[in-house]
């Protein structure tokens, strides 16, 4: 049997594990039973899910005599709205799950944050755990309690922090991920190296290309590293009043461009990322925050990668400045009307930049290839 990385996230009484490595699904009844306070759970997850990995989820709870129910949803960023938050709640409420049993959210972020947010309101607040089934995922989303729905006024308006009980981060499960989706999860990981540790982003620069191939060995690695990254930052700044807000690099320009392309399948939330992630170190370069050449070396590892970079590698036509600068307007970082940004001093040294001049953002996006 493998043995999985336990990374312990320590939060005094909500404190959890984390659990990273192969075959963890397998293992998940033995894992979730300590927990229980009688043996049975729900599960939420997403129909494409559920076609590859519901039934090894399932044997393994039977194998644990761990009493189990799904509820499928539809896969998407759609599912998660004010409907399928209601679907959710209302079919715990009428399985009888009380407010100690476990709920399961097996998935991506969708799934995932739908789920925490479910899980606390249901009864005042149940447990979950999160069993996430994609890179994204496994590195960012299941980790730190945020959770959320939409909002027709916008992503992510509706939440609140809730801490998973535990979190099993199955590296085999990735195996099924389609390749494009792979790719938007890592560049969440490559975030953690840019952020805050240049030799993890050294490595990737090496080992980025086999990791995308599937290689167990360095998806364990990556993975297991950005989650001890994400703990820390959340131990040390659990609801974001202050260095959480790092986590965000590349995600004001990000979640512009995804505003601006629809939130449709034109850009994954991921390739936003990598976009913004480029466009942080050029406002860096541009505010004289960090060298020249710095931006030049994200770009040639996305590049070597095949993740996008530019704004010419959005699919269709170039979203305007103005339109873009308008969507950074409604940033949940935006304080009295001024734009935070986060900035770095090189790879590795990320800060927080209070009061950006939008000149400066307009002059980046207007030259930007
Ligand atoms: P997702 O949950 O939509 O999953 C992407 C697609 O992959 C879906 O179609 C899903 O069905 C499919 N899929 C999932 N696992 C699979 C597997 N193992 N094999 C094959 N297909 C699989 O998207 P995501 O990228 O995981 O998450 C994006 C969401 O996460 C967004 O809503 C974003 O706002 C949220 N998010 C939350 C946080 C947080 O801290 N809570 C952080 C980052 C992102
Ligand atoms: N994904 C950013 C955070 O968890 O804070």
């Amino acid at each position: 049997m493998t043995t999985l990385e336990t990374i312990r996230v320590g939060l005094g009484a909500r404190s959890y594990d984390v659990v990273v490595g192969s075959a963890g699904l397998a293992r998940a009844g033995e894992l979730i039973a300590p927990l229980l306070k009688r043996a049975r759970v729900a599960i939420v997850t997403d129909e494409t899910v559920a076609g590859l990995h519901l039934k090894t989820l399932g044997a393994a709870l039977d194998g644990a005599g761990i009493a189990h129910e799904a509820i499928v949803l539809p896969p998407g960023e759609q599912t998660k709205s004010f409907v399928h938050l209601e679907k959710v709640c209302r079919t715990l409420l009428a399985a009888r799950l009380e407010r100690g049993d476990l709920v399961i959210a097996l998935g991506g972020g969708v799934i995932g944050d739908l789920v925490g947010l479910a899980a606390g309101l249901v009864r005042r607040g149940m447990g979950f755990v999160q069993i996430p089934t994609t890179l994204l995922a496994q590195v960012d989303s299941s980790v730190g309690g945020k959770t959320a729905i939409n909002a027709p006024e916008g992503k992510n308006l509706i939440g609140l922090f809730h801490q998973p009980r535990l979190v099993i981060a199955d590296i085999d499960v990735l195996a099924t991920l389609p390749e494009r989706e792979l790719k938007a999860g890592y560049a969440e990981v490559v975030k953690y190296g840019l952020i805050g540790d240049a030799g993890f982003f050294d490595w990737l620069d090496g080992a980025g290309a086999r990791l995308l191939r599937g290689d167990t060995a360095a998806l364990t690695r990556a993975v297991a590293t950005s989650v001890r990254a994400k703990a820390g930052v959340v131990e040390r700044d659990e609801t974001e009043t202050g260095e959480r807000a790092l986590l965000n690099l590349g995600h004001t320009f990000g979640h512009a461009l995804e505003a601006a392309t629809g939130f449709s399948n034109r850009l994954l939330h991921g390739e936003g990322v990598a976009i913004g992630m480029k466009l942080a170190f050029d406002l860096s370069a541009a505010l004289g925050a960090c060298d020249g050449q710095v931006p030049g070396r994200v770009a040639t590892h996305f590049a070597r990668i095949g993740l996008p970079w530019r704004l010419a590698d959005i699919p269709g036509a170039r979203p305007p400045t103005d339109e873009l600068l308008h969507h950074m307007a409604q940033d949940k970082k935006v304080e009295a009307g001024r734009l935070t940004f986060i900035l770095a001093h090189g790879i590795g040294d990320a800060f927080i930049a209070k009061d950006v001049d939008a000149e400066a953002v307009r002059r980046v996006l207007d030259t930007a290839e």
